[in-house]
C-alpha cells in the first residue's frame, strides 16, 4: 500500500474527513481538499500525526481548491503530480446543500447554477482529468489498480421539491457514474457510486431535529442516524478490491431508505 495515493475532495470535515482518515489508516498517502480554508484544524492534524507518525509530512498533502473552478481543478492535478507523481483513488465527495431551501415554484437561478457547478460540473471535469491521468499510469506502474468513487445521495432518486437543484445535481452524479464506468471499463478502472442517506454532519445540522423526528417515525427501516464512518467503510470495501467483478454499482448507505415498502 505504501506508494498508493488517494484524493478525497471536500475532506476537511464530515463524510470526506472520515474517508480520508479511513484511507490514511489503510496506508494510503492522502490529499485533503476544501475550498474555504488553507489549513487543517489542530485536532485533524493530530489525528493524522498519530496515524502516520514521522511519515506525516510525506504522506499527506492539503490542497485548498474550489472544485467548481477549472483553474483550481488544474491546480489539484498539478500539485499531486509535483508531490507524488501518481494517483490511485479519486473520491468525488465535495458537495453543498442549497444555502436556502426554496419551493421549486420559486427556484432561484443563482442557487441552481451554484449547486450544479460544485456538485456536478466540478466532479465531472475533475474525473475527466484524473481518469486520463490514470489511463497513462496503467502503462507506467506495474499492478496498478485505480478506483473512482462518487458520493451522490438518496436525493439522486428521492424528490424534495424544496431543494430541486440538489436533487438534480445528485441525479447527475448517478448518470456520471454510469458514463465513466462504461467508458473506463476497457482500462479496468472501476467506478462506483455511494448513495448516503441521512448522515450526521455539518450539512444536516440545520435540519437535525426534523430528521431525528423522521427517523423516529420510520423514514428509514433502521431507525438511527448514519455516521460519516459508515460511508467511509463502504469506500474501504471498494478500494480494498472486495468487488473485483463490479463497476457502475450503487452502494446504499441509508439504513434501508431506498427500499420500497408495502
Ligand atoms: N450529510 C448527509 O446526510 C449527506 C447525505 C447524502 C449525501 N451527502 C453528500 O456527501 C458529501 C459530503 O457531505 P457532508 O455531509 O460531509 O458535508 P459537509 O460536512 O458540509 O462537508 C462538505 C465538505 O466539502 C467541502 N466543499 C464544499 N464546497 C467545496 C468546493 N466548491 N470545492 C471543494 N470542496 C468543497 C467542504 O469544505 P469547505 O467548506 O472548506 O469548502 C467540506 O470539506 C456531499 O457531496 C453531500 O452532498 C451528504
Amino acid at each position: 500500500m505504501k506508494e498508493k495515493v488517494a484524493l478525497i475532495t471536500g475532506s476537511t470535515r464530515g463524510i470526506g474527513k472520515a474517508i480520508a482518515l479511513m484511507m490514511a489508516n489503510m496506508g494510503f498517502k492522502i490529499i485533503i481538499n476544501g475550498a474555504s480554508t488553507n489549513k487543517l484544524s489542530g485536532d485533524y492534524k493530530s489525528e493524522l500525526e498519530d496515524i502516520y507518525g514521522e511519515l506525516f509530512e510525506e504522506f499527506f498533502l492539503f490542497i485548498q481548491a474550489d472544485i467548481s473552478k477549472a483553474e483550481d481543478r488544474s491546480k489539484i492535478v498539478k500539485k499531486i503530480k509535483d508531490k507524488y507523481n501518481r494517483i490511485d483513488v479519486l473520491v468525488n465527495n465535495a458537495g453543498i446543500a442549497p444555502p436556502i431551501r426554496k419551493d421549486i415554484l420559486e427556484a432561484s437561478v443563482e442557487s441552481f447554477e451554484k449547486l450544479i457547478k460544485i456538485n456536478l460540473q466540478g466532479p465531472y471535469f475533475l474525473t475527466r482529468d484524473i481518469a486520463n491521468w490514470m489511463i497513462t499510469l496503467k502503462d507506467e506502474i506495474l499492478n496498478y489498480q485505480p478506483y473512482i468513487v462518487n458520493i451522490s445521495s438518496v436525493s439522486s432518486f428521492a424528490s424534495s421539491p424544496d431543494r430541486g437543484e440538489y436533487c438534480i445535481s445528485k441525479a447527475g452524479i448517478t448518470m456520471m457514474t454510469k458514463l465513466y464506468a462504461h467508458r473506463l471499463a476497457e482500462f479496468d478502472i472501476p467506478v462506483f457510486e455511494i448513495q448516503p442517506g441521512i448522515i450526521k454532519t455539518g450539512m444536516t445540522e440545520p435540519v437535525q431535529e426534523k430528521y431525528t423526528n423522521l427517523i423516529k417515525e420510520g423514514i428509514t427501516p433502521l431507525k438511527q442516524w448514519g455516521l460519516p464512518k459508515d460511508v467511509a467503510k463502504a469506500v474501504k470495501a471498494i478500494v480494498s478490491g472486495l468487488m473485483p467483478y463490479s463497476t457502475g454499482d450503487i452502494i446504499h448507505i441509508d439504513g434501508g431508505f431506498h427500499l420500497k415498502r408495502f
